[in-house]
């Protein structure tokens, strides 16, 4: 089957369109027939080799999460989908394993894709709306009225925070830059910062949730921010990990205030809240540009430079 690989570590060109052998499935698995797929930052992270201590060196690597695509083969201990079904999810190999004809995933990983959205729409969702969905309701147990900051509100994760603190009622700081200003402020949030014209540390806002997007701030810089009780949050996990005795230490004297990082975890059934949401109307992904396979360098470039509305997909069959 056809597949962008890379060899190696390294930049954008490094990927090569192959065949490679169709997957062997375990009996807890699925394999897709491979629609579209979303991008996020973590795929031209482990493209750099950012994740290598971590995941290893598995060439050649099939790099990619989000998916959309049909079923076409199911393990017998697979009980919720059938051949034929048409789903999205974030796929929960190593290096994910997307950008092929064919991919493979546990259940888990999927749910029924909404009949309102399309291919594209779809392969975008996966990854950024279960890690906001999970940040919200699992991290912070933020509650409706309260304020939440989503600074690098006009990406993937950020636009879809803003949709999500919407549907739960949160009030919202978004933090972009003047370039996303117009975007940004279709969501409605009660107060926009652009971070190129105003210094965030120095203002005078209080906020019980500050999510760190853009990951360019840390708990003991931001925590004058922060009402008592409140968490700064950042999705950058493993740079997190390295600041947490820090983290520790600032949280002895921050009077209940707490700073974290966090880890989307695959779950099918936050998937399915997801796609009831999509269903509704609540929630709408937006494309900033859709690639072909062929151009899967160009496409991580463009990733890369991080100033991206929305999300970036990558089309794969029709
Ligand atoms: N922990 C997890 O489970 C998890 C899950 C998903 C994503 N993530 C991580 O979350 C991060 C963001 O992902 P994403 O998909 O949203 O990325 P993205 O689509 O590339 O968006 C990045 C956004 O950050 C904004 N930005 C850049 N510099 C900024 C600054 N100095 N201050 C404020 N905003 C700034 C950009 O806005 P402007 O163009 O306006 O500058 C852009 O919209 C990545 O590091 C990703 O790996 C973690």
């Amino acid at each position: 089957m056809k597949a962008a690989i890379i060899s190696e570590f390294g930049g954008p060109d490094i990927f090569k369109i192959s065949d490679i052998d169709m997957p062997i499935i375990n009996p807890d698995q699925l394999v897709i027939k491979v629609k579209t797929v979303g991008l996020n930052p973590i795929d031209w992270k482990q493209r750099k080799g950012n994740h290598k201590l971590i995941l290893g060196s598995p060439f050649p690597i099939v790099l990619g999460y989000d998916v959309c695509g049909e079923i076409v083969e199911v393990g017998d201990e697979i009980k919720k989908f059938k051949k034929g079904d048409i789903v999205f999810g974030s796929l929960d190999n190593k290096y994910g394993g997307a950008l092929a004809e064919f991919s493979v995933g546990h259940e888990k990983c999927f749910s029924f894709k909404p009949q309102n959205i399309s291919d594209e729409e779809a392969a975008a969702f996966p990854m950024v709306s279960i890690t906001v969905l999970q940040a919200f309701r699992d991290k912070s147990n933020l509650k409706a009225g309260q304020t939440v900051l989503i600074n690098g509100a006009s990406g993937g994760v950020g636009h879809i925070a803003m949709q999500i603190a919407k549907v739960m009622g949160f009030k919202i700081i978004a933090v972009a830059s003047t370039l996303s200003k117009d975007f940004v402020e279709k969501y409605k949030p009660d107060l926009f910062i652009d971070y190129r014209e105003q210094n965030l540390l120095k203002s005078d806002i209080k906020v019980d949730l500050f999510l760190d997007v853009a990951c360019n701030y840390s708990f003991p810089n931001t925590k004058h921010l922060l009402n008592p009780n409140g968490l700064y949050l950042n999705l950058a996990f493993i740079d997190t990990l390295k600041k947490m005795p820090l983290f520790m230490l600032h949280q002895i004297f921050s009077k209940g205030k707490k700073g974290r990082g966090m880890l989307m975890k695959h779950s099918g059934a936050d998937l399915d809240i997801i796609a009831q949401w999509i269903a509704e109307n609540k929630l709408k992904v937006n494309i900033d540009k859709i690639f072909q396979l062929e151009q899967i360098s160009e496409a991580h470039k463009y990733a890369q430079e991080g100033h991206n509305k929305g999300k970036n997909v990558i089309v794969i069959s029709n």
